[in-house]
């Protein structure tokens, strides 16, 4: 079976159903839960190749009631590709590939409160991230909002798309980690590198819009302020176009992985004082590359 989008500009059919596993999605186009699989033992190849092709499906696929260790966490990850080392692990002592995401009543900030792809600054930037989250706030909230970037694309005219697939951006870590962040830079800074603006994704073959308000410093070949408006009013369209979201209302236990190649996402803080914890494990794979 498939699901089919309305409106002709997004009309992409998706599996709804495989072999080894049911799904519920949580929108036509973006996101699905996945149930019947337990991520704490080996899974078969039929699994693997089932949570495959789902994640390229969907981008966004939901694990519910997961009892996992840190290596349990990894081993799945390992599916994906080599596990990331984040550019602000190790302040922490723990393994390199095990990204701590948590807030307090203390924290100075959340993680990820704005839209933004992981870690862009890196040459090649995690292409997915599975997110083990097992405290939720005792208030509610905390959810995590998504947006499909192929839609994002798609919904653009075909002049604008047309302009931007000539163009590069420049991604600099020191955005987050120092502007937002306030983190002291490693030796030699934090990474910065380039990436194209509409990039194509290695696996669907389908185009997508590759900035992000989290990362992008600016595009190439064009004056600061034409830079800033372009990305504004793409950002914009991002945060501002519903159709284009899906949302993951946590449960403890509940681990999420994420296509960055194809999705943003916004970690939502609605729920201070209250806390919410949770490990990230993100893996690598090829250099975003673009149309032409
Ligand atoms: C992130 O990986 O950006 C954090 C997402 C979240 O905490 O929901």
């Amino acid at each position: 079976m498939a699901a089919t989008l309305s409106r002709p500009e997004i009309a992409v059919e998706r599996r709804t159903s495989y072999d080894t596993f049911d799904i519920t999605t949580l929108t036509p186009h973006l996101g699905a839960e996945i149930n019947g699989i337990d991520l704490a033992v080996p899974l078969t190849e039929d699994q693997i190749s089932d949570v495959r092709a789902a994640w390229a499906d969907w981008a966004v696929i939901v694990f519910r009631d997961q009892h996992l260790d840190r290596e349990a966490h990894k081993a799945f990850a390992s599916h994906f590709g080599e596990l990331h080392v984040h550019p602000m692990s190790n302040r922490r002592g723990l393994d390199p590939a095990i990204l701590v995401v948590e807030t307090t009543a203390d924290s100075p900030y959340t993680a990820g409160d704005g839209w933004h792809t992981d870690v862009t600054c890196d040459a090649h930037p995690p292409i997915g991230s599975a997110l083990y989250i097992t405290k939720t706030p005792e208030s509610g909230g905390g959810d995590t909002l998504y947006a499909d970037m192929y839609l994002a694309y798609e919904l653009l005219s075909p002049t604008m798309q047309t302009f931007l697939e000539g163009l590069t951006a420049v991604h600099d870590g020191a955005i987050p980690y120092v502007g937002a962040y306030k983190s002291t830079p490693p030796e030699g800074g934090y990474p910065v590198n380039e990436h194209p603006v509409i990039a194509v994704h290695p696996d669907t073959g389908k185009k997508v819009l590759y900035v992000n308000s989290g990362f992008t410093s600016h595009i190439k070949g064009m004056r600061r302020w034409e830079s800033k408006a372009l990305l504004d009013a793409l950002y914009n369209h991002i945060a501002a176009t519903p159709k284009l979201h899906a949302r993951i209302e946590w449960k403890p236990n509940t681990l999420a992985l994420w296509d960055n190649r194809c999705t943003q996402h916004h970690a939502v803080w609605d729920y201070y004082p209250n806390s919410r914890y949770g490990e990230r494990v993100s893996v690598v794979g090829d250099r975003p590359t673009g149309v032409r």
